[in-house]
């Protein structure tokens, strides 16, 4: 069974979907997420073909099948989207919001019937149901065209990718959902950044936008969420971090130490 787990509400619900311990072996965890506002609902990052089911599920004990109107895909993934052609035929009436750059890409997927909405370069703010949304660009960090989304009121920016964690040292439906220890934790996220994000430039653009706002927690679509001061030193963090390196494990793992001593002299 998927767990799901409200991490706000207030006006609108923000439900995080995940943890399954039936999950298939050999594909990475994913946190999938839903806001909901009076009755309408949108549905990030929805996640991979194998998990539609229990999602499915599990997003309607907390919404209506006609209530959910939306989706959003951060990128092109298929651990974030290929289910798409499932929800195409469970909700066709819905649209989902997703790159303009990836929709001839994303529709093989499956999108017969939903309606695709372009998220321009420069990113999208729109009202859901009377709440403000901002669709945040984060290009390169990892996919060509990425988003985050982002919630004034609640303080919540979805990070996708960034952020991501793989704690193999227990299974994931038994840790807490939250950053505890960011030290240790920290360890589990340094190489995928470092083999995964490819642009220096990038990654100091997005920092700099992401500093602007203000943000409570940060959930990103793999591992552990962050809250409250450890937003700040996961930005510190991924500052100093060398991103575009594709090298061995051990290289890797010298460089992060340097990185992570940087960021304790640079406190
Ligand atoms: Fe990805
Ligand atoms: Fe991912």
């Amino acid at each position: 069974m998927m767990k799901s787990t409200i991490i706000y509400e207030q006006d609108q619900q923000w439900i995080m979907f995940g943890r399954d311990p039936e999950k298939t072996d050999g594909i990475i965890d994913s946190n999938q997420y839903m806001i909901k506002k009076g009755e309408r609902a949108i549905v990030l990052d929805p996640g991979g073909i194998e998990l539609f089911s229990p999602m499915l599920s599990a997003v309607l004990n907390h919404a209506k099948a006609h209530e959910i109107t939306d989706l959003f895909a951060s990128h092109q993934d298929p651990d974030i989207i290929s289910s798409l052609g499932f929800w195409d035929k469970a909700m066709p009436e819905a649209t989902l919001h997703a790159p303009w750059l990836w929709e001839s890409f994303i529709k093989h997927y499956g999108c017969e019937n939903i309606h695709y909405n372009p998220i321009p370069d420069e990113g999208m703010e729109m009202d859901f149901n009377g709440m403000e949304l901002k669709f945040i660009p984060a290009h390169y960090l990892h996919s060509s065209a990425n988003y985050h989304v982002y919630d004034p009121q609640a303080k919540i920016l979805m990070s996708g990718d960034i952020g991501a964690s793989l704690d193999k040292s227990m299974p994931e439906s038994e840790q807490s959902i939250w950053v505890e220890d960011f030290d240790s934790h920290i360890q589990h996220a340094a190489y995928f950044h470092q083999r995964w994000m490819p642009s220096e430039k990038a990654k100091k653009e997005w920092i700099d936008r992401v500093r602007k706002l203000d943000i409570e927690i940060m959930a990103p679509q793999h591992g552990k969420l962050y809250k409250g001061e450890m937003v700040t030193k996961f930005l510190d963090w991924f500052e100093h971090l060398e991103v575009g390196v594709a090298s061995n494990k051990e290289r890797q793992m010298k460089r992060y130490e340097t990185s992570k001593r940087e960021v304790t002299s640079a406190a």
